[in-house]
C-alpha cells in the first residue's frame, strides 16, 4: 500500500452539481475513479466520512440498482437518507421545483434525483445551494458512465485508448458515455438505426468535447464497424416513459446483442448493460449470461463511484488515506 497524493482536482468539486458527465474534466473524473477504487477496497477507512450528512432522493422512475446503491452507499459512509417516491407526483406538480428546492437544502446536504425532463435537475440546481446529482434524467446518467469507466479500468481497458461500441438506442446512457469518451480520449463507435441515432444537438456538443480530447466518435448503423472493439454496450429498446412503439422495436431487432454481434467485436470484448436488461429483445441469454459479461461488476461499481462522487461534492475527502497499488499511478497519468 502506498499513500496517495492529495486529491487536488477534487477539492474544486466541493458545492458543484453533477448533471452530465460533462459537468466534470478529465482530471476530475480521473480522481474520482482512484477515489471510488481506494474506497472498494476497504470502506472500514472511509468510516463516518459523512457522519451527520443528509441525503435526500427523489425519483420519478422506478430503480433497482441506483435506489440501493445511493442508499447504502451514503449510509455505509455514516450518512442518512430519506428517499420521496415521485412515481405518481412529477417534482413540481405539488409546488413549484424551486420552492421544492429552497426547503430540502434546509435539511439536507445533496439531493439525488430521477427524473422524466433534464429540465427539472437544471430547475432544482438553479434554487438550491446544495449539489443536485442526476440519478438518470431523458438525456443522461453520468454515475452509471463513471461507475462503467471504472468497470473498464478494472478489467484492463485503458479509457484514453479504449474502443466502446454501442449498440442499439442512441438513449441517455449513450449520450453519457459518448460524453466520458469525448472526455477521456478513446474511441466510440455507435450502432443505430437513423431513426433512433442519439439526439443531433447533444451530440454536436460531445464532438466539439471529443475534438479537444482527440477522442473519436462514430455514429453509424454498421454492425460490422465495431470489428476489434473493447467493450460491447447496450441497453433497452424502450427506455422508462417512452411508449412501447412497434415500428421502434423493429428497427432495433438487427442491432440485438448476439454471440454473432460479439464475435464480431472479437473473443477479448467484454459485454455491458446499465440494466434492467430485457432478455431476448436487446441481448440474448447466450451473452448476458456468457464470460464476456461483466454486468454485475458495473451494478457494483454504482456504489463505489456514486460515493467517491458525494465525498468530493460535500468536501469530504480525507486528506490523505492508505490506497491499493495501481491507484497512484491512475492519478499520476495526468500530472
Ligand atoms: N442502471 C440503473 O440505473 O438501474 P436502475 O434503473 O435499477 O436504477
Ligand atoms: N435507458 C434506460 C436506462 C435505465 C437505467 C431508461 O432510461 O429507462
Amino acid at each position: 500500500m502506498a499513500r496517495t497524493p492529495k486529491f487536488s482536482a477534487l477539492d474544486n468539486l466541493r458545492g458543484r452539481s453533477i448533471l452530465r458527465l460533462a459537468d466534470l474534466t478529465d482530471i476530475e473524473i480521473r480522481e474520482v475513479l482512484a477515489l471510488s477504487i481506494a474506497l472498494k477496497a476497504d470502506y472500514a477507512a472511509f468510516r463516518d466520512t459523512l457522519a451527520q450528512r443528509a441525503l435526500v432522493m427523489l425519483f420519478e422512475k422506478p430503480s433497482l440498482r441506483t435506489r440501493v446503491s445511493f442508499e447504502i452507499g451514503f449510509q455505509k459512509l455514516g450518512g442518512c437518507v430519506t428517499f420521496l417516491d415521485h412515481r405518481n407526483e412529477p417534482i413540481g406538480a405539488r409546488e413549484p421545483v424551486g420552492d421544492y428546492g429552497r426547503n430540502l437544502e434546509r435539511w439536507c446536504d445533496v439531493i439525488v434525483a430521477r427524473v422524466f425532463k433534464h429540465e427539472t435537475l437544471i430547475a432544482l440546481r438553479e434554487n438550491c445551494s446544495i449539489p443536485i446529482i442526476n440519478a438518470l434524467s431523458d438525456i443522461a446518467h453520468p454515475c452509471q458512465a463513471l461507475a462503467d469507466a471504472q468497470v473498464l479500468v478494472e478489467h484492463g481497458i485503458t479509457l484514453e485508448s479504449c474502443h466502446l461500441a454501442w449498440f442499439g438506442d442512441g438513449n441517455n446512457v449513450c449520450l453519457s458515455l459518448m460524453e466520458l469518451v469525448a472526455i477521456m480520449g478513446g474511441r466510440m463507435t455507435v450502432v443505430t438505426p437513423p431513426s433512433h441515432a442519439p439526439c443531433s444537438k447533444l451530440t454536436n456538443e460531445i464532438l466539439a468535447l471529443a475534438a479537444r480530447s482527440g477522442a473519436i466518435i462514430t455514429l453509424t448503423n454498421d454492425p460490422s464497424s465495431i470489428a476489434g472493439a473493447d467493450a460491447v454496450y447496450t441497453d433497452a429498446w424502450i427506455s422508462m416513459g417512452q411508449a412501447n412503439c412497434p415500428e421502434k422495436i423493429s428497427s432495433l431487432r438487427a442491432l440485438a446483442v448476439t454471440p454473432e454481434i460479439m464475435r464480431i467485436a472479437g473473443p477479448h470484448a467484454k459485454f455491458m448493460h446499465c440494466l434492467p436488461a430485457h432478455r431476448g429483445e436487446e441481448v440474448v441469454d447466450a451473452v448476458i449470461d456468457g464470460p464476456q459479461s461483466i454486468i454485475y461488476d458495473q451494478a457494483e461499481n454504482r456504489m463505489h463511484a456514486q460515493n467517491a462522487l458525494m465525498l468530493a461534492l460535500l468536501g469530504a475527502v480525507p486528506a490523505a488515506r492508505f490506497v491499493p497499488a495501481g491507484t497512484v499511478e491512475i492519478l499520476a497519468k495526468h500530472r
